[in-house]
């Protein structure tokens, strides 16, 4: 089997989710880096001097034979030790908006959330992790947020989003749980970004405290960081980009 120096980032139109292509191709272990995403530019680009091939591709994580597809690609490059979804869904153009009380909740708007943040990911999950090395350091890590902490839900509010972030991080724990049959150093966890300059937070920065709106390459340099510092013993957990985990 070749060398696993492949790493994937779904969700690379996204801020964060470029922001992770730029920072993986920057390290001189990756030697190819597989940048999927529902919309963007698809040119092939190197990222300059020493830096990893950067292969894109489209994926939609509500169809289940785009992520297979995108799956298939990835098994003629180099074998990923590196996965991270950085897809997510807060808002969109059409209406979708976080529901404030019960009264704003709507069947069809909650079923997408839970599509694109929970359902996507377990799926990217299920055709990716058999990719990964079975020897060695291997990460899988999916965007998660604080507010899909159960325990750490003083606020309310944002019912679809929150509830998906938690339904994501219960499926991290459990994939988790089945790798580690397989992949003894697998580390498959959640991550909180912090507050982050991006499409999905614009709406909603009026409060956030001076010096903690981040930068998405700042946020995505300190979570590379964190994982860096995990191993199987924290596989299944949630962690904030300062490294604290998030109580589930
Ligand atoms: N920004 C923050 O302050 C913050 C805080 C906590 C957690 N997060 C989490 O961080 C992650 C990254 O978000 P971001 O801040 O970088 O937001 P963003 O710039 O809006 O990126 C979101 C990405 O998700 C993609 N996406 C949405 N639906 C998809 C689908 N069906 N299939 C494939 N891709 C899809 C978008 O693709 P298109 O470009 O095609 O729409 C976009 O690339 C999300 O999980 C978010 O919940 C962000």
């Amino acid at each position: 089997m070749p060398e696993a120096r492949g790493a994937v980032v779904v969700g690379a139109s996204g801020g964060l989710g470029a922001a992770f292509v730029d920072a993986l191709a920057a390290r001189g272990e990756v030697s190819t880096v597989l940048a999927l995403s529902r919309s963007g530019p698809l040119d092939e680009s190197a990222a300059g001097p020493g830096s990893a091939r950067i292969v894109r591709a489209r994926i939609d994580l509500t169809d289940e034979a785009s992520i297979a597809a995108a799956a298939a690609l990835a098994r003629t490059l180099a074998p990923p030790r590196w996965v991270i979804v950085a897809t997510g869904l807060l808002h969109a153009p059409d209406g979708l908006r976080p529901e404030k009380s019960l009264a704003m909740l709507d069947g069809a708007r909650m079923a997408r959330l839970f599509a694109v943040n929970a359902t996507g990911p377990a799926l990217v999950a299920k055709h990716f992790l058999p990719l990964m090395p079975r020897e060695g350091r291997a990460v899988f890590a999916a965007v998660s947020a604080r507010v899909g902490s159960i325990s750490d839900n003083r606020l309310g509010g944002w019912y679809g989003y929150r509830a998906s972030k938690a339904a994501l991080n219960m499926l991290l724990r459990t994939a988790a749980i089945e790798w580690a049959r397989t992949a003894r150093e697998g580390v498959c966890v959640g991550l909180h970004p912090g507050t982050v300059d991006t499409a999905l937070s614009r709406p909603f920065q009026g409060g956030v405290p001076e010096g903690r709106l981040f930068d998405a390459a700042d946020s995505a340099a300190k979570l590379l960081a964190v994982l860096d510092g995990l191993g199987p013993a924290d596989s299944g957990r949630v962690f904030a980009w300062d490294g604290t985990e998030v109580p589930a």
